[in-house]
């Protein structure tokens, strides 16, 4: 069997790493276009540094939650019994990473990596983003920006999430409110290509009509409960 598992900011959200679009969500507090769109970062790189910044500093004392527990161990208990899990998270955070699992695709980048605007380049880095820093892969100043995704552009690892998605037996989608594609689209892919469904969230999503079962409440609690469903079947 594989499973293919989709997270997005509800799976951190009792890790205290605040979620987009919930009441007090990022979104409700900064203007998108500013801080994560490719013309803010060229009108404005101080102000988008300070924004990434500030996330860097949170996900250092950020800790993972049950929900992040749980995909571990199901990752670790399926491969131990020749199955699968694919996770796929469009969290910039390192929550998964931080619980255990040990395959990660983060499509939507990770903010603990540095880019350089000007050649692409990327490392690992925790530290503060500043304009001054020099870009050890082709040697200019001034372009280190946030390995995120950002709106406008193109979703990481695609051709390789296409192909696991395809051969899924069952797609679970957990903590996303399904308002951002490709992502939200992967369930109407899933259904289409006859893969089983399932939603775990804080309430339905804005795709939950979809979804084949559906369970709601928060992800620390409903998370552990199905992963033990699974493992136990
Ligand atoms: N447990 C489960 N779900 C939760 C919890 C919780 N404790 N808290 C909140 N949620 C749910 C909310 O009900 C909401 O449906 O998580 C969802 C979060 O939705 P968004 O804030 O829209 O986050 P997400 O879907 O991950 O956003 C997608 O948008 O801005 C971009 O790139 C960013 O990756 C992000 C993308």
């Amino acid at each position: 069997m594989k499973i293919f598992v989709l997270t997005g900011a509800g799976v951190s959200a009792e890790s205290g790493l605040g979620t987009f679009r919930d009441k007090d969500g990022v979104w409700t507090k900064y203007d998108l276009e500013t801080v994560a769109t490719p013309e803010g970062f060229a009108r404005n790189p101080v102000l988008v540094r300070d924004f990434y910044n500030a996330r860097r500093a949170n996900l250092m004392d950020a800790a993972p939650n049950a929900a992040h527990f749980a995909l571990a161990r199901l990752e670790a208990e399926l491969a131990a019994r020749g199955d699968e899990l694919w996770l796929c998270t469009q969290n910039v955070d390192d929550l998964h990473e931080k619980a255990g699992s040990r395959r990660v695709v983060h499509m939507h980048g990770e903010l603990a990596v540095t880019r350089c605007h000007y050649c692409q380049a990327t490392c690992p880095d925790r530290g503060a983003l500043t304009a001054e820093a020099v870009c050890g892969a082709c040697g200019r100043a001034g372009g280190a920006r946030p390995h995120v995704v950002w709106f406008g552009e193109m979703p990481l690892h695609m051709d390789e999430i296409e192909d696991a998605l395809a051969e899924a037996d069952l797609f679970v989608s957990i903590g996303t409110s399904g308002s951002v594609y490709p992502a939200a689209g992967f369930v109407t892919q899933a259904r289409a290509m006859g893969i089983a469904t399932c939603e775990i969230n804080l309430e339905p999503s804005a795709n939950a009509y979809v979804f084949d079962e559906k369970r709601y409440g928060p992800a620390s609690r409903i998370v552990p409960a199905w992963v033990q469903d699974v493992l136990g079947a």
